[in-house]
């Protein structure tokens, strides 16, 4: 009888002993769970920032002859206003009051430099930031015109660092308010 109470006694002391292992085994893997969902929300708000890839100009638009990709104007929001003035001391020069071209340029397979009002119809875009993308490509890097020896060829104003990123960020809204943004 009291062997057999005892073998009960501590039976019952292991299972009290499994039962609180097993809490606490629970306890623990919900504190890891809610650390695992709790660094997750982190996740999202890393990629969301890698959503704001800078746009990237239209494959079908007519492109410079220098090499190179968008620049940090792109990231800016453009002043037209103060790019009327930009336009009127840099660039007036080759594409004529308001950007409206006749100027000429012997040596190049046009004979004119390109107007920027209109602008060439592939540039211009419905989507205004895939517009100033494509813009943005001929200011930073500058562009040969075809022909066999142009006298005037585009300025690579931002490889040259001749203008700053809001200056060319401002022209570029300039440039397309010219063309009342739209295609
Ligand atoms: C020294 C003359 C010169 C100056 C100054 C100049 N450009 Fe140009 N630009 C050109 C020439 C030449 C081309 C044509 C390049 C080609 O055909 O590859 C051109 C092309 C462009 C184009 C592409 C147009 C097209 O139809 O291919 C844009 C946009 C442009 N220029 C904007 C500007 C802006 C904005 C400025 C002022 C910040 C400026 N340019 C200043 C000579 C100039």
């Amino acid at each position: 009888m009291y062997n057999l109470n005892l073998k009960k006694s501590i039976a019952g002391h292991k299972l009290l002993a499994t039962v609180t292992i097993t809490v606490v085994l629970a306890l623990f893997q919900t504190a890891c769970t809610a650390t695992a969902a709790g660094s997750s929300t982190i996740v999202p708000a890393a990629t969301s920032t890698s959503v704001a890839v800078p746009v990237q100009p239209d494959p079908d638009a007519a492109k410079p002859s220098n090499p190179g990709g968008v620049g940090p104007a792109l990231a800016l929001t453009g002043d037209a206003a103060s790019g009327q003035t930009i336009f009127t001391t840099y660039c007036k020069v080759c594409h004529g009051d308001k950007g409206v071209g006749g100027v000429a340029n012997p040596g190049s397979k046009d004979g004119t430099v390109p107007s920027l009002n209109p602008i060439d119809d592939t540039i211009a875009h419905k989507d205004l930031k895939v517009f100033a993308a494509n813009i943005d490509l001929f200011v930073e890097h500058g562009s040969k015109p075809d022909g066999d020896k142009p006298q005037l060829s585009m300025v690579a104003w931002g490889d040259t660092k001749s203008m700053t990123p809001q200056q060319i960020a401002d022209v570029i809204a300039y440039v397309i308010s010219l063309n009342s943004g739209s295609k």
